[in-house]
């Protein structure tokens, strides 16, 4: 809540803040891999971080000119693979190619036609259950999805993509187990941050919302994914009401 007296935020905004123009505002959001289906039947990947849910229903913002954008509009079936920190390489390694030959001019330059994403990232494939594309191995949380609407944004350069979730799939490791939750302590996922690469620090708090049965994590501790694990001790929470984070 804002305590102070509305006469005193003017001056205070002329001191702290700047006017500027950054040519990006990409103010640190999860990266997701998309892999979606080629017209040949192989499959693309592609880095995505805009990216966010809603209940079942994820929305992506994609490039209009893009491979994946291409795919969602004859092959709405995907998975939306969320890469732990530690992955940040075989993500950035897929940062310059395109599943799209010839190249689009909107690219930028130095990107390049790849027909086999994976290979050219290091990452290996595992079967979906529902959908064609396939999940990536290693990566803790895959989305099984299909692209239910796409339309164009206001700029006419994007496609927002809503897609409805199908089947979840998470790492052992970041589940409380016995339960359907994700362990926040335990999970982290990779934020890019005005095109930087973060993981999570210590958590703060958390929601009066949160239903999570959970590890308590002390000062300094790092989610379990995130890197080398500290060790912790386990404290139980009440047992929860409704099955909900
Ligand atoms: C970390 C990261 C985040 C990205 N976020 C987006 C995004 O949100 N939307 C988008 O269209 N492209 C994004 N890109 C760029 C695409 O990955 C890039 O245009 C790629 O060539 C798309 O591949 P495709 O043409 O095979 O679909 C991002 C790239 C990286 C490395």
């Amino acid at each position: 809540m804002n305590t102070a007296p509305p006469s005193t935020l003017p001056a205070q905004t002329a001191a702290t803040h700047l006017e500027i123009e950054p040519s990006i505002l990409y103010f640190g959001t999860p990266v997701v891999l998309l892999s979606t289906e080629n017209q040949d039947g192989s499959f693309n990947l592609a880095p995505v971080s805009s990216a966010w849910a809603l209940g079942r229903t994820v929305v992506i913002g994609l490039g209009r000119e893009g491979h994946t954008a291409y795919n969602l509009g004859s092959r709405p079936d995907l998975v939306i693979n969320l890469p732990s920190p530690a992955q940040w390489p075989a993500v950035e390694r897929l940062a310059p190619l395109t599943g799209r030959d010839p190249v689009p001019p909107s690219k930028p330059e130095g990107c390049r036609f790849e027909p086999d994403k994976f290979a050219a990232a290091g990452l290996t494939c595992e079967p979906s259950h529902l959908v064609r594309p396939p999940r990536v191995a290693g990566c803790p949380i895959q989305l099984e999805a299909r692209a239910e609407r796409v339309r164009p944004d206001v700029s006419g350069d994007f496609l927002i993509v809503e897609t409805v979730v199908r089947k979840v799939h998470a790492d052992s490791r970041i589940v409380v187990p016995g339960t359907d939750h994700i362990d926040p302590a335990a999970w982290s996922p990779l934020i890019y941050n005005f095109r930087h690469y973060f993981g999570l620090g210590p958590e703060l708090g958390h929601s009066y919302r949160t239903r999570t049965p959970r590890t308590f994590q002390g000062p300094g501790a790092e989610p379990a994914l995130a890197g080398t694990a500290p060790d912790r001790d386990r404290v139980a929470w009440p047992k929860p009401a409704a099955a909900e984070s």
